[in-house]
């Protein structure tokens, strides 16, 4: 029998829990579309929260918008994803199925093929004879198919939309008021979280690959011959990130490269500082995720693999069950999409600096929510001899902190624990309450969600006003003051204080 894989298990709780499921299912589902159900729900805000938090309020300089999700034909015209945004397309000219030609090849040669011409795809086609997966039939030759969804903006269908295949485009359209709310001052970072589009020719994997999913993207505008004059690098330089370079790559890599984003620049590995800070920032975000840093580096990616816009790229990529997968993308944008979008509008973007006229270059970190919340669920997978399945996620991101528990309903117990309950959200926690069921069961439930901590009302604390608190990863259970529960679970989520500091207050089994 073979063993089911990791992602159909995750896909299995992710439908019984409330994680995620298709969109439309009752209907069939729709290629590439998810919905996400409360806990998904949560868990998306936990990470949106997280970014946030370090990539822009803890910034002096970095801004949040919120564009239009549909945007007009001259702005992709201009940013040149109406010419260059797009993948191979192959299609069988029996059963007509459609194929990415790189990834087929990548499936039946196990060799890259990403960013090949179409000549190159056709004769590796040839070359190795492959043909339709589905029926066996002969596939066309490849073709280029553009990514973005169109559409007809008005009833009498007189300008044509897409909507944004990267929530980029939205800051780069409104550079000029947003440099004039910026006081005209370099460095100076504009930020947006929101969905984007992409019409896949094979969606797949899952949330891994689908048509609509969420970006939280940063386009930090700097002066290019300041590049490596980060106001805050210093505050990052020793952090250590896993690196493979593209000289790595070209002789085979087992390991990345350790190294502190300051050597890495130091050795001419990464370009400047503005894309070094963004490297170890996302290190320490993803750590804080729960995703391990052994499992994760960046890659520099090789000329012909980088993005029109882009003049190098440093992709986070992951180790998951199924193989490798960028999950955040790091470009150096330079002035590409400035001087494009100045010229197709006749607008300047020059910004004024010590009598020189700059505009400004970018780097951008783009992150996708959906894959990384895919990776967290991934890696913080558990199963144990128990037979429980269980999500080991940090407190930073689960998406219910606390689990309130009366061990009877009756003698008032289950009164009491609502009012605990009650208590905890007013102080801001996530918490759940739940009366049926065995205790046993109760735990199993909320470990499957990955609740880091259960509290339980019993008859000590209607006589002695303490209740126990269960930790998730150890089992183990303290006995405290019911006054004390709150700064206890404080502590214990921010990691102040670790379980088994608590050892006089431990319950011995
Ligand atoms: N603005 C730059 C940009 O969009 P990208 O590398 O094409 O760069 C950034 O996308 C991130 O968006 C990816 O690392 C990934 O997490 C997410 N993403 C892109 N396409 C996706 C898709 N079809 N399904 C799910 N996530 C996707």
């Amino acid at each position: 029998m073979t063993e089911e894989r990791l992602m159909d298990k995750i896909i299995d709780v992710s439908l019984r829990r409330g994680f995620i499921s298709p969109t439309a299912e009752i209907y069939g589902g729709a290629g590439g579309f998810y919905d996400y159900g409360p806990l998904g729900t949560l868990m998306r805000q936990k990470i949106i929260d997280l970014w946030r938090q370090s990539f822009v309020l803890d910034e002096d300089k970095v801004f949040e918008i919120t564009g239009s999700l549909l945007l007009p034909e001259p702005v992709f015209q201009a940013s040149g994803h109406l010419d260059s945004f797009s993948d191979p397309l192959v299609q069988c000219d029996k059963c007509k199925s459609m194929f990415r030609a790189d990834e087929l090849i990548e499936q039946i040669t196990k060799q890259k093929a990403e960013g090949l011409t179409l000549e190159a795809l056709d004769k590796l086609i040839q070359d190795n004879s492959i043909n339709c997966p589905s029926c066996k039939g002969e596939l066309s030759k490849a073709r280029q198919f553009n990514l973005m969804f169109g559409t007809e903006i008005g009833s009498t269908g007189g300008m044509k939309g897409y909507l944004r295949p990267e929530t980029a485009q939205n800051i780069f359209i409104n550079f000029k008021r947003l440099a004039g709310f910026m006081r005209n001052k370099l460095p100076f970072g504009i930020a947006q979280v929101g969905h984007s589009f992409r019409n896949e020719i094979s969606p797949r994997n899952f949330i891994l690959r689908v048509r609509q999913f969420e970006q939280m993207e940063i386009e930090m505008f700097y002066d290019p011959e300041k590049e490596n004059e980060h106001p805050r690098f210093d505050e990052v330089a020793e952090i250590e990130i896993n690196l493979v370079t593209r000289e790595m790559q070209e002789k085979g890599w087992e390991e990345p490269l350790r190294v502190t984003v300051e050597g890495a620049i130091v050795e001419g590995l990464i370009p400047n500082q503005y894309l070094a800070y963004y490297l170890a920032m996302e290190t320490e975000m993803l750590k804080a995720m729960g995703i391990p840093e052994t499992e994760f580096w960046f890659r520099h990616m090789q000329d012909h693999e980088a993005p029109h816009y882009s003049a190098g790229n440093f992709d986070l990529e992951v180790n998951l069950s199924l193989g490798h997968m960028e999950i955040i993308g790091n470009a150096l944008r330079t002035d590409y999409d400035l001087q494009k979008h100045a010229k197709a509008s006749n607008t300047s973007f020059e910004i004024a600096d010590e009598g020189r006229k700059i505009v400004p270059h970018v780097a951008e970190p783009s992150m996708g929510v959906d894959r990384i919340l895919y990776t967290i669920l991934e890696k913080c997978y558990r199963e144990d001899d128990r037979g429980w399945v269980w999500f080991q996620f940090p407190a930073a991101i689960a998406p219910l902190e606390v689990a309130v528990f009366p061990l009877m309903k009756k003698d008032g117990l289950a009164e009491l624990a609502y009012d605990i309950h009650d208590e905890l959200k007013d102080a801001g926690y996530l918490s759940f309450y739940d009366v049926s069921g065995k205790i046993g069961k109760r735990y199993a439930r909320a470990d499957e969600i990955g609740i880091p901590f259960c509290v339980t009302i019993d008859y000590e604390t209607k006589e002695e006003l303490t209740v126990t608190i269960r930790d998730r990863d150890s089992m183990q259970q303290i006995r405290i003051p019911i006054e004390d529960l709150e700064v206890v679970l404080g502590e214990l989520m921010d990691g102040e204080a670790e379980f088994s500091e608590f050892e006089d207050y431990l319950i011995k089994s």
